[in-house]
This record gives C-alpha cells, structure tokens and sequence, in this order.
C-alpha cells in the first residue's frame, strides 16, 4: 500500500473531479434511509476536501446532484438540497481556517433560492481563500455546459463581435462555467461503474480515470492516496507517441 509520504509532491494533480457514486447502496447496506447515505457522503467530502489540500491539491470537483438528479422521488431531492443548505452553513467557519474556496458548477434555474443564497454567501465569503478550490457541481450537466458555452458563442457571432471562424477550443473553453481552474488531471469514480455519467465532459478531455469499486462514504485518505499513486504512476500522452523506456 501506498504511504502519503511515498508520493510525489512534484507530481501532485492539480485538479481532481470526483464522482461520488454509491451513497445509496451503503445507505442500504447498513439497513439505513438512503438520506442517511448521503449525510454520510458528506461527511466523507469534509474530509477528503482537508486531506486533499494538505496533499496540494489546488481543486476538488465534486459532483453532487446532476441535471438528471430530479428525476430522483422528491424526498431525496428535497433531502440533497436541504443537506447541502445545512452543509454550506455548518462548514463556512472550517473552510475559512483550512483556505477552501468554494465555487458551484451548473445551471441556476431549478435550483431552490435558498440553495443558490447559500451559495452566493458562501462563495463571497471565501473567495479570497486560496489552498484549494471546493467546485461543488449541482444542477450540473457536461452536455448543459457545452451547449451554455456554444449559445455564448453563437451570440458573439450574432452580435458582430466575433467572425464565426473564431469559435475554436480556446474560445469554448474561455465560456466553460470555471474557466479558471485547470482541466481535471484526475477523475475519480467510486462505486464501480465504468461511466462519466455527464460530468465535465468538455475539462476531462485527457483526465486519467480511477474507478474504486469503494462505496463513497467509506471513501478513505488511504483511498484518495492509492488514487493519486495509481495517477502518477501513469504515463500521460495527450495523444502523442511517448517514449516509455
Ligand atoms: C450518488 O450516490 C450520490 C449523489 C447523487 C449525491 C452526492 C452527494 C453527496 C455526497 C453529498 C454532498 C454534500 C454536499 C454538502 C456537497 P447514489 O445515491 O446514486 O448511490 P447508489 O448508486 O448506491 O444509489
């Protein structure tokens, strides 16, 4: 097993999304409401947000609720919208000491008021905080996110500003929700399932994948540490031939 101390801090992931899959197969396992799963989850965000910033990590995307989340019954979508509300409070004065920023991915309509008031306090209050970016992903959809970036882009090209030649990688990226972060170097799938599910289609382009058969709220720092080894132990090529000798 891999010690923390044994990876390479030079070779550290700058960006790592997470899909958190498998909240309710644990909840289920435990003989517990699937709710009690995602409290669970979050629990194991905490943690993995502070583990991941004394590992240097610069950002954690987190995917929480896709645009495909509301077909979910409605005590599960009001129970994820509460928790978070409840999350965002209760976490605002730690992430102040530990230097998380925190940012949200996705569209706004849809979401409750409350959900998007929270957010708003939350990421003002932290924005200048600089150890590691928290992109909590709600209400989000990579295909959502491709298609607000190219309306944008055709509205340029209405608007004269732009000739439509000039709709390039550089220009759909620049009108991606967070165009600041660097693209994820790692992408983290627990729970088994060999799919992105819609997350970040566009930033993932040439993220190494680690899938862990893990349920996420057992999601452990050992976990996130065998993750990142298996990640550095990669060689990445961006399409290009490589010499591995
Ligand atoms: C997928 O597991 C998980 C989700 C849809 C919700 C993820 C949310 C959290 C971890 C809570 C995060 C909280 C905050 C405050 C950011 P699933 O329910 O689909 O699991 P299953 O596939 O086993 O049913």
């Amino acid at each position: 097993m891999t010690e923390r101390h044994e990876l390479d801090m030079n070779r550290m992931p700058e960006h790592i999304a997470i899909i958190m899959d498998g909240n309710g197969r644990w909840a289920t396992r435990q003989g517990m409401e699937r709710s009690q799963g995602h409290f669970h989850g979050y629990r194991t965000l905490h943690n993995t947000v502070i583990q991941a910033a004394e590992l240097g990590v610069g950002a954690l995307s987190a995917y929480t609720f896709s645009s495909e989340n509301w077909s979910r019954p409605d005590n599960e979508v009001t129970g994820l919208m509460d928790l978070v509300v409840m999350a965002l409070r209760a976490e605002i004065e730690v992430m102040m000491e530990e230097g998380v920023r925190i940012i949200r991915s996705g569209r706004r309509e849809g979401l409750p008021q409350e959900v998007l008031g929270e957010f708003d306090y939350a990421s003002e209050q932290t924005q200048g905080n600089d150890r590691i970016t928290l992109n909590i992903c709600l209400n989000y959809g990579g295909r959502n996110e491709i298609v607000d970036a190219a309306r944008q882009a055709a509205q340029m090209a209405f608007d004269g500003k732009i000739a439509p030649k000039e709709i390039d990688e550089n220009l759909l990226s620049s009108l991606m929700y967070h165009p600041e972060l660097p693209d994820p170097d790692l992408l983290i799938r627990t729970a088994g399932e060999m799919r992105v599910s819609n997350f970040l289609l566009w930033e993932i382009a040439y993220s190494e994948i680690y899938v862990t058969q893990t349920l996420w709220p057992d999601f452990s720092e050992d976990e996130l540490v065998r993750a990142i080894a298996a990640y550095q132990s990669r060689t990445r090529k961006y399409g290009a031939v490589v010499d591995e000798q």
